[in-house]
Formats: structure tokens, C-alpha cells, sequence
């Protein structure tokens, strides 16, 4: 297995460029199963573990592609089953955005239920009453979504979600794009990962209106056409690596972003006493001599994103005073916290909120990785302990970010990649 060894103490400062968002990589993937015509050409695709397990995903379907220097090529054109096994399913469950296009496709999908989470119950009900909505029948079997459209298209229809959801939406959307009518979605998820699978899904010859709102409407076409595509920007990794600036008393600048998806986040930082400024595609932020404590909530979008909230903990930690993170999407979402606390951090849990006394001298030790967000406040509090942090298990953090310790580096920061054997 490999960890991350990381020696404290140093302030980064560089230029960075920010890499393709995961989160809408993978629905866009999903959305390549469509159409048999190919191949798709997608650009912009990070170089993560969960893009490689996706990829496997598809392949196992009958899919076919090629990855280098960003660029996904693929066809969906031999695709013949619409059966998603457990073994592929278990490892990540973003695999449940196959159902909508599969059924869409083929008239009927077989996904396995996804597992549990490390944060907490993660139910995939909105999913399924998306697709019944269209005229799909849902049955549970065996471990199985057994899902059909009896023989017919599906049909747009009326989709009113009592939760917002990222996954359920773009789900939704893709069902419906290939479905008979119009269909309308209200309570959408407005995340900018799924602006970016609407204007994939519009660039395929399905038109959308409400774009970046919370009510969509799509007309389904009988067929779709395969495209060249540019995928957008990862807000995480931006969020992640101000932070990691922020939090060493640094100063960096990313490239190739757009700020105004990360105003939440960006106004958050400016209250803690960060100069943040933002020139076209670029954002610079400069840290200010002491931090102050700034109270987030992690919500829906545009608000303070839920994947930003253990970095921001980690951050709160050197901060003068005491700050208040709230989780609204995930309310058990706080594993980083016992390990945050072993590196010297004074971290409180009520219900769902923690209380971060700041600022605590952190001290480097061993830490362990429980997910993908967890694992990055542990690298971000690495890089201002005193001493030698190392942060196991770091494929949490692989699954995420695309050579995160190289970029960090390239910034000053040191950390080294080891291998070690967890049983010795
Ligand atoms: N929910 C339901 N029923 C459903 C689906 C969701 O009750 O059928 C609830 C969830 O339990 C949660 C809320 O709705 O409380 C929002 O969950 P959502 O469906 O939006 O999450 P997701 O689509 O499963 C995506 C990201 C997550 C991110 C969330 C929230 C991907 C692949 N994953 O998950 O990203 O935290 O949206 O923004 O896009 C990460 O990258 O680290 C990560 C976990």
C-alpha cells in the first residue's frame, strides 16, 4: 500500500494549473452509453483511480477506449449487456449512473445495489423514482435494480425531487434524453458537474432548458450522436489546493479555473482574512498573517460545498478562535476528526456539527485515510505539523486527485510517496 510522508512546516508559493473534475467526468462517461454510434473524444479527463475503475465498468459492458494525456476515446458501440456486477459496483457508487443510460439504451438494466458508505447511509431512492417517473418498472432482487421499460421507450414525465441530488439528477437527465416527450425536473441539483453533463447531453442533440438552475426541462430524442467534448475544471482540487496555500501561510495562483463556480468557497477564505483575487480564469490567493475563524454549512450548490468541508476543518484548526462546520448533505460525514485531534488539533462533535478551537499547534504522526475528502485534511494538516506526518491508506485520496503530492511539491510543500505493508 502506499503513504504519504510529509515533513511540515513549509509555506507554498507557486503557480498551479487545476485538472478535469471527477464528478463530471463520471456522469459524462455514463452518458457515452447513449448512443451506439462512436467514438466519443473526451478532453479534460483527470487521471484518477475512480476514472479507471469507471472505465473498467464500461468495459465490462462491452465498451471500448483508449486514455492518455487527459483524453478519453471511447465507443460504446459493442455494448451488449446492461448488467453492472457487484464486484464493479462495490468499489465506487458513482457506478449507479449506468442505470439511466442503460435502461434509456436497452429497455432494461440490471445495477447491484451499491454499499455502504464510509460517511454514512447513502440510499439511491431518488434514482429509482426518477426512472419509474419515465414509465420504467423498478424491482429489488437478489442484490440487485432490476429495472425495465416493458418493452416500450420511456416517456418524459414530471420529476419533482424532495431532495436535491447530484446523482438522481443527472441520472434522471439521462433517461430522459433518449426518452419520448419532454421531461421536466424541478428541485435539480445545480451543481456545476451537472451544467457540464447538460451541455454534454445539448452537444449530443438533446436540448435542455434551465441550465445551472434547479428546474430543467429536456426533450428526449430517438437517437443521440457521439461528440468531442472539453470537461470542466475540478472546484475540489481548486478548493483543496487553496487551502493548502492558506493553511502554510502561502501564496498561490491556479490557472484554468472559473471562479464563479466557487464563490461559497472563495467568500469563505476571504473571511478567514485570505486575499483572494480573481483574474479571468485565474485565482490568486494570498494568506494573511493570522486566520481567522470562519462558521461554514455545507449545502447544496451554490453554498459551501459538502467536499470541501473536511479541508476547511483542517484549515479551522490554525485559525484564531473558534469556528462552527455544519454538514447538511452528510451528517455522520466527520471521520477526519479523531485523526485531525491525534495530530493536535481541538476538535468537538455534537450532533451534527463539530466546534474547532483554533489556532492548535499541530504535531506530525501516523494518520490514517477513511475517504477521499477525510484523506486530503490529513495532508493538509501534514503541511503545517511540526515534524514528520504520514497519512496511510492513501488510496482514498488517489481516487480523487490527480498526483496531488506532485502538485504540492511543484509548490514547495514536501511529501514523499511510500510504499509500506499494513500488517507489519
Ligand atoms: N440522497 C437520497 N436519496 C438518493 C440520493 C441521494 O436521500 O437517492 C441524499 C443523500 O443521502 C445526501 C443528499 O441526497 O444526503 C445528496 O446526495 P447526492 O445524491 O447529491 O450525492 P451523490 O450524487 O451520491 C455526489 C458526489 C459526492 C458529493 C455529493 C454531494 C459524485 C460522483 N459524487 O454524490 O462527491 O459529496 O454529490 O455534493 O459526483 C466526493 O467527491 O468526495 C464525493 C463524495
Amino acid at each position: 500500500m502506499d503513504k504519504l510522508v510529509i515533513q511540515g512546516g513549509t509555506r507554498l508559493e507557486g503557480t498551479i494549473t487545476a485538472s478535469g473534475s471527477k464528478n463530471s467526468s463520471l456522469p459524462i462517461i455514463a452518458a457515452t452509453l447513449l448512443t451506439g454510434k462512436s467514438p466519443f473524444q473526451l478532453h479534460r479527463i483527470p487521471d484518477l483511480k475512480d476514472i479507471a475503475t469507471f472505465r473498467s465498468l464500461l468495459h465490462h459492458l462491452g465498451a471500448e477506449s483508449t486514455f492518455a494525456d487527459g483524453i478519453l476515446e471511447i465507443s460504446t458501440q459493442k455494448v451488449q449487456s446492461a448488467r453492472a456486477p457487484y464486484e464493479l459496483v462495490k468499489k465506487m457508487r458513482a457506478s449507479i449512473y449506468v442505470l439511466g443510460p442503460l435502461l434509456a439504451r436497452f429497455g432494461h438494466a440490471e445495477v447491484s445495489l451499491p454499499g455502504g458508505c464510509a460517511f454514512g447511509p447513502r440510499p439511491i431512492d431518488l434514482h429509482l423514482m426518477a426512472m419509474e417517473r419515465l414509465g420504467a418498472t423498478i424491482t429489488i432482487k437478489t442484490g440487485f435494480i432490476e429495472a425495465t421499460t416493458n418493452g416500450k421507450r420511456l416517456r418524459g414525465g414530471q420529476i419533482d425531487f424532495p431532495v436535491s441530488s447530484v446523482g438522481a439528477t443527472g441520472n434522471a437527465l439521462m433517461a430522459a434524453a433518449l426518452a419520448e416527450g419532454t421531461t421536466t425536473i424541478t428541485n435539480a441539483a445545480a451543481e456545476p458537474e451537472i451544467e457540464a453533463l447538460c451541455h454534454f447531453l445539448v452537444a449530443m442533440g438533446s436540448p435542455i432548458t434551465g441550465i445551472g438552475t434547479t428546474t430543467l426541462a429536456i426533450e428526449g430524442q430517438p437517437t443521440l450522436q457521439p461528440v468531442a467534448f472539453n470537461n470542466v475544471f475540478d472546484r475540489i482540487e481548486a478548493g483543496t489546493l487553496l487551502a493548502a496555500a492558506a493553511i502554510t501561510g502561502g501564496s498561490i495562483t491556479l490557472n484554468d479555473t472559473e471562479p464563479e463556480q466557487m464563490q461559497a468557497v472563495l467568500e469563505a477564505f476571504s473571511q478567514a482574512g485570505c486575499t483572494v483575487s480573481t483574474n479571468g480564469n485565474s485565482i490568486s490567493l494570498e494568506s494573511p498573517r493570522t486566520l481567522q475563524p470562519v462558521n461554514i454549512t455545507a449545502e447544496p450548490y451554490p453554498a459551501f460545498p459538502t467536499d470541501m468541508q473536511a479541508q476547511w476543518m483542517a484549515l479551522m484548526t490554525q485559525a484564531k478562535g473558534t469556528s462552527l462546520i455544519t454538514d447538511h448533505i452528510y451528517h455522520e460525514r466527520f471521520n477526519h476528526i479523531p485523526e485531525l485531534n491525534r495530530l493536535g488539533a481541538h476538535i468537538d462533535i455534537t450532533s451534527n456539527q463539530a466546534i474547532v478551537h483554533g489556532p492548535q499547534h499541530l504535531s506530525g504522526t501516523k494518520v490514517m485515510s477513511t475517504d477521499l475528502r477525510a484523506s486530503a485534511s490529513l495532508v493538509l494538516a501534514g503541511l503545517v505539523a511540526e515534524g514528520t506526518t504520514e497519512v496511510l491508506r492513501v488510496y482514498h485520496l488517489d481516487r480523487g486527485y490527480e498526483r496531488i503530492e506532485e502538485k504540492l511539491c511543484r509548490l514547495g510543500a514536501r511529501i514523499e510517496r511510500q510504499k509500506y505493508d499494513e500488517f507489519s
